[in-house]
């Protein structure tokens, strides 16, 4: 397996990347704690979707003393948006609504022109348009919400930026992130903006406030780095809370991809989705009818079944019962997969009429 922020392949082993890492597992105390403040959790915590975190207990402290944080999380656009960059956000805007606090998004702008071999500004900026509808689209509240531009707002974050970048030597951005010396200087520098966000909030207000981003777990290395950093500067660590990856439709390896012609975008139309189910989401169901009814499927790879219990299927009375039928034969993969089909494409409809009327809203959503 490979975890870092820029690539994900092999089979993912989540435990070894709670040691590696060092971050925490999320456990039944801790969501208890949660509920105290959410009500019922959201199933993305409930399921173990959201596995990991750095310092939520400490966030939670904070909170219950009066002490509100803010939300950081971001996105790097370079491509269309996957069902599989959705799920920190939903998650964020749950979070939002529930504790009613700040969300900070950063759109790095140069990321992915500084890590990717064919791809110029103008591409990012075609992209940057497209994928603020998609974050708009989710429902968060503009008065609350700040959309961050490296390369538009870099009067604001460079400074902070060089802040960042006198406390991280070379040896520690090689180490952290596997960079070498063939690295380009932009990668090299990069992590520190994407570590200003993080305290950006306290500069701009003249307190220093916790801030917590929810993000999946291949960002960790810069965040471990901003963690080391910012008390240096006088600023709180920033706590986290981390997601699995949504697997590709191909099988359980890796994760969905923007480059892969196969993954399942948010302005998919009906037919796309329908074939692309059809045609590749593997199943864990038998070869032969004869064998399935007698023997039952494997929902734990099934990647279908693991689609609803990720995204499409919040209700868990429901999923429990396709899981058994799954498993006992009564219900066969063609089965699951129109279930599925039709999951995602009510849950597209809604989203591409936000995404159309978040086309007048984005300017709400701009700092100012
Ligand atoms: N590096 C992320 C990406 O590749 C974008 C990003 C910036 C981000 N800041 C973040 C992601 C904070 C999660 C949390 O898309």
């Amino acid at each position: 397996m490979k975890v870092t922020p820029w690539e994900v392949s092999g089979d993912v082993d989540y435990d070894k990347l709670i040691r590696e890492f060092g971050v925490s597992k999320i456990d039944s105390s801790l969501l208890k704690r949660l509920e105290k403040h959410t009500g019922k959790t959201h199933f993305l915590l409930r399921r173990g979707i959201f596995f990991a975190h750095r310092d939520l207990k400490w966030i939670l402290d904070e909170y219950e003393r009066g002490n509100k944080f803010f939300l950081y999380t971001g996105r790097a656009p370079s491509g269309p948006v996957h069902i599989g960059h959705l799920m920190p956000w939903i998650f964020a805007k749950w979070l939002q609504d529930k504790f009613g606090v700040e969300l900070w998004f950063q759109f790095p702008d140069e990321e992915k022109f500084l890590f990717k071999k064919d791809i110029e500004f103008g591409e990012t900026q075609k992209w940057l348009g497209e994928n603020m509808l998609d974050v708009i689209a989710l429902g968060f509240d503009p008065k609350k919400t700040h959309f961050i531009i490296d390369t538009k707002d870099a009067g604001l974050m460079y400074r902070e930026a060089c802040k960042v970048a006198k406390k991280i030597t070379f040896n520690m951005v090689k180490s952290s992130f596997g960079l070498d010396d063939s690295a380009n200087i932009g990668q090299i520098f990069y992590t520190s903006m994407q570590a200003v966000p993080a305290f950006l909030p306290s500069v701009i207000k003249g307190k220093n406030i916790p801030c917590l981003i929810p993000h999946a777990i291949d960002q960790d290395p810069h965040f471990r780095l901003t963690r080391d950093i910012l008390p240096k500067l006088g600023y709180y660590k920033p706590a986290s809370i981390q997601c699995i990856f949504l697997p590709p439709l191909s099988g359980t390896e890796g994760k969905m991809s923007s480059s892969e012609n196969s993954s399942i975008f948010t302005t998919d139309s009906p037919r796309e989705v329908e074939a692309k189910i059809r045609k590749y989401a593997f199943s864990g169901g038998r070869d032969t009818l004869e064998e399935h009814r007698k023997k039952g499927g494997n929902p734990d790879v099934d990647v279908s079944f693991q689609y609803l219990r990720m995204f499409f299927e919040p209700d868990d009375k429901k999923l429990e019962q396709i899981e058994k039928d799954y498993r006992s034969g009564k219900l066969l993969t063609g089965e699951l997969k129109e279930y599925l089909i039709k999951k995602i494409n009510e849950f597209l409809k809604e989203h591409q009429k936000r995404r159309e009327k978040a086309k007048t809203e984005i300017n709400k959503f701009l700092f100012k």
